[in-house]
Formats: structure tokens, sequence, C-alpha cells
């Protein structure tokens, strides 16, 4: 129910007052209503509620939804990512978000039903904030193609990615195109990590032969025209079976430009983009002695001219989400980026940086308060998109009736200096140390409970929960 004047329902659990409501599509003032989790009345005046919560001056959002992050992944000998599930759903939960998108990694030989039961296990009574996974697909047998993901996508994971490097996950043409065939079929979305297996490992060796083994060589070795091949590959093997395709963390301009380039031809290639690729530099990774290693991520961050061009894409509508690619490693131990190996070659520092927590204020202070991208932008693609794109939509990413009570305040005038000991992730650095920011969350709700505020993380862990999804509009 939704109206103009003083509105009292039988139960109000919730309202929140006095506020602006921000959706995708509209801005206004109004009261929220809440009952059983859910959004049920949104009117000037909500009265007679159990409970309220004073919004005037704030923005009232929906949550955030983080469509890519990597909590408690293995990520090779030796090496232990920094989050759990609890760290990163409080550290999500910090930072605006109400639901993150992990990922089931099926290793080699694994099952991927196996995997996706290990993953479950793993974040089952531990959340913060709701989690939904996509699955990866790292050996598409022909028992995982025939019977294992298309009953998985039956089963509400109707999303998986595929990578085009790295030595354990690396997928060739051929394999390509089976998993992108099948996903045709079972209408699931697939998540391309598009850069060059051979073109990477071909300038690692070379970097390395003539004594560039510095953090920097990373960034030196995966060059922006590795991005490009690979997206463009995958985009005409894409087309090749008729396939909608999302191609994840997006770099720079060349990457943007294939996939540009795609979409005016009608075909249905969405895009994601990244803080690191608007904010970071491959500069950053020459930092002093190993420091650069803490800016270590594939695709590593640009340049200045990347960054012009990614805002040109997310102004016209190249990318449809801007998600975190949380993947986060502690700096100083022996299981993360300074692990035993690292100072001999940069092949061996850990690829992933942490970013739950601070994807939606660097959004919100780079593309809204320095007057970008409009109040309706940010929620498209820090939400709703999300939400629409993997099948959560009418069920998260909007503020409507009937739709889950996630819900963020932000305060948009407040000004705030990241710094890591403010932060909650499990990591012992951020790479936007110091970075200034204008606007902020102060408060997140999950389904009409307080989850955050303040900075600090109140209720008990477990109140988030784990989704099955539908196959997503955009799958079709
Ligand atoms: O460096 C990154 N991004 N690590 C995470 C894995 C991936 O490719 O998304
Ligand atoms: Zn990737
Ligand atoms: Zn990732």
């Amino acid at each position: 129910m939704s109206g103009r004047g003083t509105e009292t329902m039988s139960k109000i659990d919730l309202a929140i007052r006095g506020g602006t409501v921000v959706t995708a599509s509209d801005t206004f003032r109004a009261d929220v209503g809440i009952a059983d989790g859910r959004i049920c009345l949104i009117a000037d005046e909500v009265k007679g509620a159990a409970r309220e919560i004073d919004a005037r001056g704030l923005l009232v959002m929906p949550g955030g939804i983080d469509s890519h992050v990597h909590i408690a992944q293995p990520s090779g000998p030796g090496i232990v990512m920094a989050d759990d599930f609890a760290s990163a759903t409080a550290a999500a939960a910090a930072g605006g978000n109400t639901l993150v998108m992990p990922f089931a990694l099926q290793q080699r030989g694994q099952s991927l039903r196996g995997a996706v039961e290990a993953y479950r296990t793993k974040a089952e009574g531990e959340c913060h904030v709701d989690a939904s996974f996509h699955l990866i697909v790292s050996d598409p047998t022909p028992a995982v193609l025939g019977q294992e993901l298309p009953a998985l996508v039956k089963d509400g994971y109707t999303s998986f990615k595929v990578f085009m490097t790295y030595d354990d996950l690396v997928l060739d043409d051929r394999q390509l195109l089976e998993v992108f065939d099948l996903a045709r079929r079972e209408r699931a979305l697939v998540m391309v990590h598009c850069e060059g297996y051979d073109a990477i490992r071909f300038m690692t060796e070379r970097l390395e032969r003539s004594g560039r083994t510095e953090p920097y060589g990373h960034a030196l070795s995966r060059p922006e025209i590795v991005e490009r091949e690979a997206a463009h590959r995958a985009i005409s093997h894409a087309e090749l079976v008729d396939l909608p395709m999302m191609i994840v963390h997006v770099s720079g301009r060349e990457a943007m430009e294939q996939i540009r380039w795609a979409q005016r031809r009608g075909l249905k290639v969405l895009a994601e983009t990244c803080p690191q690729y608007i904010t970071l530099t491959a500069d950053d990774l020459k930092g002093l002695d190993m420091e650069g290693a803490k800016y270590v991520c594939s695709p590593p961050p640009r340049d200045a001219e990347s960054q012009k061009a990614i805002w040109e894409g997310i102004v016209q509508g190249v990318f449809q989400t801007f998600s975190s690619d949380h993947c986060p490693f502690r700096y100083e131990a022996a299981d993360g980026k300074l692990n035993p190996k690292a100072r001999s070659s940069f092949r061996w520092v850990p690829n992933g940086i942490p970013g739950v927590e601070t994807r939606l204020p660097v959004l919100f202070s780079e593309g809204v308060s320095k007057g970008r991208i409009s109040l309706q932008r940010f929620v498209e693609l820090s939400a709703t998109n999300h939400a629409k794109i993997y099948g959560l939509y009418p069920r998260k990413g909007s503020i409507g009736i009937g739709f889950d009570a996630d819900i963020a305040l932000w305060d948009p005038n407040r000004k705030e200096t990241i710094r890591q000991e403010i932060l909650h992730h499990g990591a012992d650095y951020t790479p936007w140390e110091g970075f200034e920011v204008t606007g902020w969350p102060v408060m997140t709700l999950v389904r009409g409970e307080v989850v955050m505020e303040e900075g600090r993380i109140v209720g008990a862990k477990g109140h988030g929960g784990i989704l099955q999804r539908e196959v997503g509009s955009y799958a079709n």
C-alpha cells in the first residue's frame, strides 16, 4: 500500500520516518512501514508502528547488493583468504550492503554439487547479511555439463563464472563453448573473467627472465591488450551460441570498447566494473619494497585515462553493475600477500584486494557527490541491477511494497576518511587508506532488522540467510 497523507495499519513493526526515499527511478519524501521483514507501506506519514527510526536528513536507499565477492575461497597452497563468512558479511553490512554474492569454487576433479554443499556449510549460521552463491566451473566434465549444472540451475544456482586465465581455473576455447552452450540451454547467466592465459604466461616468463619480479611486474604482465583480446574472444563465442553474458571486473578503455561495440550490434553483453578501476592505478603497484603487493589484483588497475573510460562506460550505460570483487588477503602474513615465495616473483602474490566495505562510499563519493552520476544511477549500479540480472527481483533491490526491507540509511553530506582502523573486514590493510569520501552509510537493515548502526555491527550473526535465485530477467 502506498499513498499520500497519514497511514496507519493494524500491525507495523517498524517505521522509518522523515527520510528521503531513493529508488532507481525516483527520489521522494516518504515514511516507510515494515511488517514481518517486508515493506508494507510507503506514505507521507506512517504512524502507530511498534518502533520508529528517525531518518530526517538521511537518504533511505535499497541496501547494496554486491554481486561479486570471494569469501573463504581456496587460493593456492599455503594461501588463506582473510575473510570468513562472519567477517566478510559484517564488513558488507558496515558498508551499507544487505546481500552479497560469493562464489562456490569447483576445484578440478571435484563435483560441483560437493563444492556448493561445502560452501553452504561454511556460510550457514555465520552471515550478518543475506548471501547467494554463484558457481565457478573449472572442470566442465561430461557429468558436470550433462547432470550437475542443469540440476544446480534448477535448484536456484542460476549463474556461474568461468576463467580465461589462471593455471588451475582456465578453460580452453572448446570448454568455454561447451559451458556457454549449456548455459544457453538452461538459461543460466555466465560471468566471464576475460584475460588471455597464454599471453599472460608469455609476458610473465619474459619479465621474470629480465629480472622484473617486483609487484609492479604484475601490471606489466597483464596489459589492457590481454583483457581486450579475451573480451573479444568471449563475446565472439557467446555470439556463436547466442548466449547473454556478463563480463566481470572490466578495467579500462580497451575492454570497455569491445563491450560497447557488442552492445551496439545488439548482442546481450552485460558488464561490471569495480572501485579499483575508477580510483587506483598501476602506479600503486610500485610502492616501496613490497607495498605494491597490496594492490595486486586481476585485471590490474590501469591509469587516469582508463579511469576516464570507465566513467564514460558508467555514464553511457555500458556497465550495468558496480561490484567490489572483494578478494581479501592479509599483507603482513605468511599465508597472504607476503608469503615466502612472493619476493621471488609477482606471480606468487595472491591476486585480489579487499573492497566489500568501501565499494559504496567510493562510488557515492566519486559518482554522486562529485556530480558524475545521479542518485538513481547509483541505486541501479549498486543494488537494483544486481537483483534484476541475478534473479532476485522483485524480492530484493528496491524500495517498494512487498520487497524485503533491505535498506541502507545514508548521510549524503557526511565526510569520512577511509582508514583500516574503522573497517570490519579480515584484511590487515585497505587499498583506500586515507581516501576521503563525502557520503556515508549510517544504518543497515536486513529484512527489517538493524544489523549496522554508526559503524557498529548489532545483532547476532546468522540473521543473514542463504538464498536460491530465479533465472535472471537478462538471461533470456
Ligand atoms: O584479483 C582478483 N580479482 N582476484 C579475484 C579472482 C577474480 O578473478 O575475480
Ligand atoms: Zn575474475
Ligand atoms: Zn573476482
